[in-house]
């Protein structure tokens, strides 16, 4: 429509002045809709003086990695590097179990990498990278306080987590948009629907969504639970009337089942499928008994470690979208 040309154009301008004629930036590329958008906008405002940096922190979902390395740069061509931070993350987050230590910590840890980032981004042509684009949404403003005098409900990492050493001047084109909004925008730049539609997903990945402290070997496992709910979802066609599903690891609880012969003591996971306009309120969502059955059996058929799993029917509010 005339008011997303309008948006885009209107952004590329503001871009440009903002970044001036010489300029560069650094974005910080995680595999959701937002950041990509944001990418692409600024890489249509100033082309190659942006370069994407992705940072595999390990907290990401099955596939996830080869996805933005591919995707995003053929339909982009952008310029992408790509940080394997997974050993750095996995021992800052060691033994942490409160929700908003781990996102301070998750936060904290991004900003470091891209620095070293930037650093051998710089290192490799001169001129200095003085800006850092950030695909921050209004919802996020909003529930991070900023700028409304409302207070933290949690502190977004790309928000209310920064340390106060940070070394950017912040470019967040997206800072008066809803979702919804963001995914016209994506699609006037010429994203795939792949990247547009994408479920959002949150910085600190999958290390909220393990209640206790995170591992390699728990994030495996919730890795292959969220994978088959994420798989029979869109296989029933249900993926774009869904706002989002997360799945959840209950780590620090056990309970007994039994399968053929022998009793198991697993662990549950939770399943949290929610519909939304703009994830500031959310809804249960109705999916479908025989979804749900075909979730559940594969989910404790196939992931030896989890013989049980849930269904998560409340509301935000009173609940949040994610468990921490
Ligand atoms: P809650 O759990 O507060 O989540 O209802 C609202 C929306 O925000 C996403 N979310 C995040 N996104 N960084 C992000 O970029 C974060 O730290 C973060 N925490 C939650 C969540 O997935 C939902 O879409």
């Amino acid at each position: 429509t005339w008011t997303m040309v309008n948006i885009v154009e209107e952004q590329v301008e503001a871009i440009q002045a903002a970044i001036g004629p010489a300029g560069r930036a650094i974005c910080g590329l995680s595999g959701g809709v937002d950041s990509a958008v944001a990418a692409a906008l600024v890489q249509r405002a100033i082309g190659d003086r942006l370069t994407c940096v992705y940072v595999d922190h390990g907290l990401m979902r099955q596939g996830e990695t080869e996805q933005i390395e591919r995707d995003f740069v053929a339909a982009t061509g952008a310029d992408l590097v790509v940080v394997d931070a997974e050993e750095r993350f996995l021992s800052a987050l060691a033994g942490v179990v409160e929700p908003e230590e781990k996102r301070k910590i998750i936060g904290r840890e991004f900003i470091r990498v891209f620095e070293q980032a930037q650093a051998d981004v710089v290192a490799r042509e001169p001129g200095a990278v003085d800006f850092l684009v950030q695909g921050t949404l209004y919802p996020d403003v909003v529930e991070s306080g900023g700028g409304t005098g409302a207070s933290t409900i949690k502190s977004h990492h790309n928000v209310g987590g920064l340390p106060d050493d940070i070394e950017f001047t912040l470019v967040e084109p997206l800072r008066t948009l809803f979702k919804d909004e963001v995914r016209l925008v994506g699609e006037q730049l010429g994203l795939p629907a792949d990247i547009v539609w994408r479920h959002p997903f949150p910085g600190p990945g999958l290390g909220i969504r393990i209640i206790g402290a995170v591992d390699r070997e728990r994030l495996d496992i919730l890795r292959a639970a969220d994978a088959i709910a994420r798989e029979e979802l869109t296989r029933a066609g249900l993926d774009r009337g869904i706002w989002q599903f997360p799945v959840v690891l209950l780590a620090d609880v056990r309970s007994v089942g039994v399968q053929g012969d022998g009793r198991t003591y697993g662990h549950p996971v939770v399943l949290r499928p929610v519909t939304s306009e703009d994830a500031m309120t959310a809804d249960w969502a109705r999916v479908p008994y025989e979804v749900l059955e075909t979730i559940s059996t594969r989910i404790t058929n196939e992931v030896d470690e989890i013989n049980r799993v849930t269904l998560d029917i409340t509301s935000k509010p009173p609940g949040t979208i994610e468990w921490e």
